[in-house]
């Protein structure tokens, strides 16, 4: 496989051809960004390690019937995906209260939440990622109603197993961003990546009462450094794929 045009740049990855048209190749990037890039740090070691989280929790999910765009991981820093039209959603999924949805309902961070709640924001820099229902998905055209209840289907079935996976670990799977695309044969898959940048997760571990944060919350609000938390998460699912004897899908160079 080789790597060939670079297609596009974004916050924390890039993109580019391969010479086989129904697969990318990813390269993770150590930017980091928060609050639609106002605030950006390069952070040594982050490219690498959300690379090597996301394909082992891809690897993860297969083991558990959830399929996504991951081929394989190819070096520290890369990975194949196929490629897909990608839905300008952002897909979020909560289990517990935080981050915007405890400052819009007012209710305090880590609160129970009686029901996964799934939402939607639509995909623009220039208008700050605007929440969005399925009546104004559907309206605008950002996907038919057939395909957003698959998406919507997937995205409950992705949280299902994140959840039981990350239990396993002693980790609390608070919320995370998930996004969908289809593929050029009309497959609707999960795509983009799962990582503690996308995701809260908070440590059980840890016993001292305090939230203890192992996700981007450390930069978005300045409580640390993410790398050692971000290590943390990897040497836990690392653990747990090896345990359940999870096939590993990576050819390094
Ligand atoms: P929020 O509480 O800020 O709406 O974020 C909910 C979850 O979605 C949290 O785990 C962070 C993740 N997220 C992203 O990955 N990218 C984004 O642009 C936003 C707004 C949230």
């Amino acid at each position: 496989m080789q790597k060939l045009d670079k297609l596009y740049e974004g916050k924390a990855k890039k993109l580019y051809a391969t010479d086989d048209p129904d697969v990318l190749w990813v390269e993770y990037m150590n930017q980091a960004t928060a609050g639609n890039g106002a605030k950006k740090a390069q952070i040594e070691g982050k490219g690498s390690l959300n690379n090597r989280i996301t394909s082992v929790l891809f690897d993860l999910l297969a083991a558990r019937g959830v399929d996504s765009h991951f081929v394989r991981r190819v070096s520290d820093t890369e990975q194949l995906v196929r490629a897909m039209d990608m839905y300008p959603l952002e897909i979020i999924l909560r289990n517990t209260a935080a981050g915007s949805f405890a400052k819009r309902y007012g209710v305090e961070e880590g609160t129970e939440l009686k029901q996964p709640i799934l939402e939607f924001c639509y995909k623009s820099d220039d208008l700050g990622d605007p929440f969005i229902n399925d009546d104004g998905i559907v309206a605008l055209g950002l996907a038919s109603k057939e395909e957003l209840d698959e998406i919507s289907r997937q995205a409950r079935a992705v949280n299902d197993a994140l959840r039981d996976i990350f239990s396993k670990i002693d980790v609390q799977l608070v919320d995370f961003k998930i996004e969908e695309g289809k593929t050029s044969d009309g497959t609707i898959l999960l795509a983009d990546e799962i990582t503690p940048d996308t995701c809260r997760l908070w440590d059980l571990r840890d016993g001292s009462g305090q939230i203890e944060h192992l996700d981007k919350d450390l930069f978005r609000r300045d409580l640390g450094n993410i790398i050692p938390a971000y290590e943390e998460i990897l040497d836990r699912l690392e653990a747990l794929a090896d345990a359940e004897g999870v096939a590993r899908r990576v050819t390094l160079a």
